[in-house]
C-alpha cells in the first residue's frame, strides 16, 4: 500500500506492507539513525517522533502515521549538535547505537517540560537504555542542557 505523510518537514510518499513497522520503513528509506535493540518495546532505541511526542518507531505500524509530521534526529540537526556539545563537555556521550533514541527523547522532553526535578527527568527517560553506564553523566548533562543545574 502507499501513505503520504510528513518526514522532517518534507512530504514524502511510501510503499509499505500492511503489516510493517515504522523503524522498519524509516531504515528502508534510508534514515539509518533509527537503530532497534530490542523486540520487547523496552529499548527506545528506536524513538522518533510522532506529531511531536516521542514514539517508539519498533512498535508502530506504519500505516498509522499517515497524514502524520514524522521526525526523526535527521530533522533536527542543530538541536541535537547543540545538545551533544553539553554531553561531550559532561564526558557522557554516548555509543551510535543509543544516542538517537536518547536524544530524540531528551529534545522532546525540553519542549514538554518546564523547570523538570530530578525525579521528572528521569521518569522521563525510563524507557531509554543504556547497556554500559551509570546515567550520572548523562544525567548532569540534560540538568544543564535544560537550564536546571
Ligand atoms: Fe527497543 Fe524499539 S527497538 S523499544
Ligand atoms: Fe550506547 Fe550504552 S553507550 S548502549
Amino acid at each position: 500500500m502507499q501513505i503520504e505523510t510528513i518526514l522532517n518537514n518534507q512530504r514524502v510518499t511510501w510503499q509499505i506492507a500492511p503489516d510493517e513497522m515504522l523503524a522498519d520503513t524509516l531504515r528502508a528509506y534510508g534514515l539509518l539513525s533509527v537503530k532497534q535493540g530490542c523486540d520487547t518495546s523496552c529499548c527506545g532505541l528506536c524513538t522518533v517522533w510522532i506529531d511531536g511526542k516521542p514514539t517508539l518507531s519498533c512498535s508502530t505500524l506504519a500505516y498509522r502515521v499517515k497524514g502524520k509530521e514524522v521526525t526523526t534526529i535527521e530533522g533536527v540537526q542543530s538541536e541535537a549538535a547543540e545538545f551533544a556539545r553539553v554531553l561531550v563537555a559532561e564526558g557522557a556521550e554516548q555509543c551510535g547505537f543509543c544516542s538517537p533514541g536518547f536524544i530524540m527523547t531528551v529534545l522532546a522532553m525540553k519542549h514538554e517540560l518546564k523547570n523538570p526535578t530530578e525525579e521528572e527527568i528521569i521518569h522521563y527517560l525510563t524507557g531509554n537504555l543504556c547497556r554500559c553506564t551509570g546515567y550520572l553523566g548523562q544525567l548532569r548533562a540534560i540538568k544543564k542542557y535544560l537550564g536546571v543545574d
